[in-house]
């Protein structure tokens, strides 16, 4: 995720943006840079790479002022570059930007008829312009940004310096998150705490919609329709370690609880209801190139083929295409049958998976169409694919993958939603029943949240199990797979994922009263009946009539499935496609609080590495 600071004060403040950068670091960029106003106006450097680029442009030629935002880069729009880097400069003004602008087509196309040339792909430009054009017709910084902020639809942490109106930073936030500091004879602004606390320790949290005048001598605040606020000025005690995980003990639990807001990126500007379609940026998929696809191939590895396994029933559900779904280590060495109707679809959260891409480039090599689901802008794999569907989750750095695992999913029902309607194997209204439940996920994962204390007392109880067993059928046999994974890597407890239909042709041998097992067993929904329920109450009955323990994941207001179960976690229900994302998180928390309690070290555990470029 990118990172943003800011100051306003007395001092040279070059050299104190970059240091504030620094200690963001840790959240993962590609670019840097930074904006000083001072008497000779303003100035803009940007580097691509690391901060040390960015110092070495500063070493040439230092600016020169008192007033100045800088901004760590995690390429969204547009690849990783000089030119994409922040801030963002128009006219006399500056902008540095976190979150997406969903409109940022059309607005740019506007901006462009009225002859405003861009120099950036990125969607962030547009608010210099905007802004540049509201100063021109006389309004003054704060009022200007209000103004372009009316025409914006999207996510947005956004601090704004203009030479017109020097000493002078103008905030606002709406979903990503922006905090200012208050100093001595001068205020800061950060996209996160460890930015500014060296300097300060008070802090005020700006919550959904608001807007702040920051000057050396105050802070003004206001709400979206200009009207005054007040907020409590916090004291920050954290360590800056704990700062950097935002109070978290580790950055998967930090992880786990951002995936509400990851979903809503992913799908936020993509989902219309309205029109019961999907619009996929980066994605040329035609009616007519989908029309004769005979077959979808999905390579993949580890928690990403999980998320493919998902998404294998969502697209032959929507769009009623026959999909196959390979391990990326086995799919190179299988002579597969690829050929030009063929679409692959590489998934990877971080784009470098040899195996994934070692197989991508085999199927592009026989012809087949090219598509990636991936997590990182300009990654190999998103280089290799003639089309790119970015998941908008921000980086991962827990090496356990979670919020990478559920906007996958998220990036696949968009996609089968999209093929459903280019194919006509499904309706629009059909189209915008899904799409409603599918913006409805990110409440659903933030009321999941809620039975933390439920999921940790469980994993207590469990901690010092030896194997355990995850069980699901149909959309939630892929979670029990996911589930285990989760659990073996970073609690190094022997765990294994099985289709809880297939138990008994041979996992059943195992179960006694020393094995746990964790069965995944929501309720089908009423709007697609279903068998899985009542078959999964048959195979927690077979694991109970031999002695074993059952942790059960189930619907809220379910009393069988509880009646049944050692240890209960309720979920809210949503359509059975889209369940794997709810169902997920309490497996996640599930294996995270087992980890902790035996004190491993969960965010980067034995043997395991971020990204596996070797095969
Ligand atoms: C497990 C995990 C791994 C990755 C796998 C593929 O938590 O993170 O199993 O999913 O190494 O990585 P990507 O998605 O980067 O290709």
């Amino acid at each position: 995720m990118c990172g943003i600071v800011g100051y306003v004060g007395e001092e040279q403040c070059a050299a104190l943006l970059v240091e504030g950068l620094r200690k963001l670091e840790y959240r993962g960029y590609d670019s840097a840079g930074v904006a000083v106003l001072g008497d000779k106006g303003l100035a803009v450097v940007r580097a691509k790479g690391k901060l040390a680029n960015l110092e070495k442009r500063l070493g040439e030629s230092m600016p020169q002022g008192a007033t100045g935002i800088g901004h760590t880069r995690w390429a969204t729009h547009g690849k990783p570059s000089d030119e994409n880097a922040h801030p963002h400069k128009y006219g006399g003004v500056a902008v540095v930007h976190n979150g997406i602008i969903e409109n940022h087509l059309e607005l740019k196309e506007a901006l462009i008829s009225a002859g405003h040339k861009f120099s950036s792909e990125t969607d962030t430009e547009i608010f210099a312009h905007l802004i540049q054009e509201e100063i021109e017709k006389g309004l003054r910084l704060p009022e200007a940004v209000r103004a372009a902020l009316h025409n914006v639809r999207g996510t947005y942490a956004l601090a704004v310096v203009s030479e017109k109106f020097p000493d002078m930073l103008v905030v606002s936030k709406n979903a990503s998150p922006l905090v200012v500091g208050l100093g001595e004879d001068c205020n800061f602004v950060a996209s996160d705490v460890p930015a500014i606390l060296a300097h300060t320790r008070d802090v005020i949290y700006l919550e959904e919609g608001d807007f702040a005048v920051i000057t050396k001598q105050g802070v003004e605040l206001t709400d979206k329709s200009g009207h005054k606020l007040s907020r409590g000025v916090k004291r920050i005690e954290w360590t800056p370690t704990m700062a950097e995980k935002n109070g978290h003990k580790h950055f998967m639990h930090k992880e786990i609880h951002e995936q509400a807001r990851a979903l809503t990126d992913t799908i936020r500007g993509r989902a219309s209801v309205e029109e019961g379609d999907v619009y996929l940026d980066g994605c040329r998929l035609d009616g007519k190139l989908v029309q004769r696809l005979t077959k979808v191939q999905i390579v993949a590895c580890g928690t990403s083929w999980h998320a493919s396994i998902t998404g294998k029933l969502m697209i032959e559900t929507l769009a009623k295409i026959p999909v196959e779904v390979d391990l990326a280590s086995e799919f190179r060495y299988r002579d597969p049958l690829i050929d030009s109707n063929t679409l692959c679809i590489a998934v990877s959260q971080s784009g470098e998976t040899a195996d994934t891409l070692g197989s991508f480039r085999e199927a592009k090599a026989r012809g087949a169409r090219t598509l990636a689901i991936c997590n990182v802008v300009g990654s190999a794999i998103a280089r290799e694919a003639e089309d790119v569907l970015y998941t908008h989750a921000g980086p991962e750095i827990g090496v356990a993958s979670t919020k990478a695992f559920t906007t996958q999913l998220a990036a696949f029902f968009l996609l089968a939603v999209r093929l459903g309607r280019l194919r006509g194997t499904l309706s629009a209204a059909a189209a915008q029943r899904y799409l409603q439940a599918l913006n409805e996920v990110p409440m659903l994962v933030d009321r999941v949240l809620k039975y933390e204390d439920v999921i940790k007392q469980a994993a207590h109880k469990f901690s010092q199990a030896r194997d355990l067993l995850f069980l699901g059928r149909g959309p939630q046999y892929p979670v029990a797979l996911e589930g285990a994974l989760k659990l073996k890597e970073i609690s190094y407890i022997h765990a294994e994922g099985y289709a809880a239909g297939e138990m008994k042709h041979g996992p059943i041998a195992l179960i006694d009263e020393n094995m746990p097992v964790m069965v995944l067993a929501p309720r089908d929904s009423d709007e697609e009946a279903g068998v899985n329920y009542e078959k999964i109450l048959g195979n927690i009955q077979e694991v109970r009539a031999r002695g074993g323990r059952v942790i059960a994941i189930h619907s809220e207001g379910d009393t069988k499935v509880p009646a049944l179960a050692e240890a209960c976690i309720p979920l809210p229900q949503t359509n059975p496609l889209l369940m794997p994302i709810v169902s997920v998180i309490p497996t996640q928390l599930f294996s995270y609080h087992v980890a902790d309690h035996r004190g491993t070290d969960v965010d980067q555990p034995r043997n395991l590495a971020k990204s596996v470029t070797v095969e």
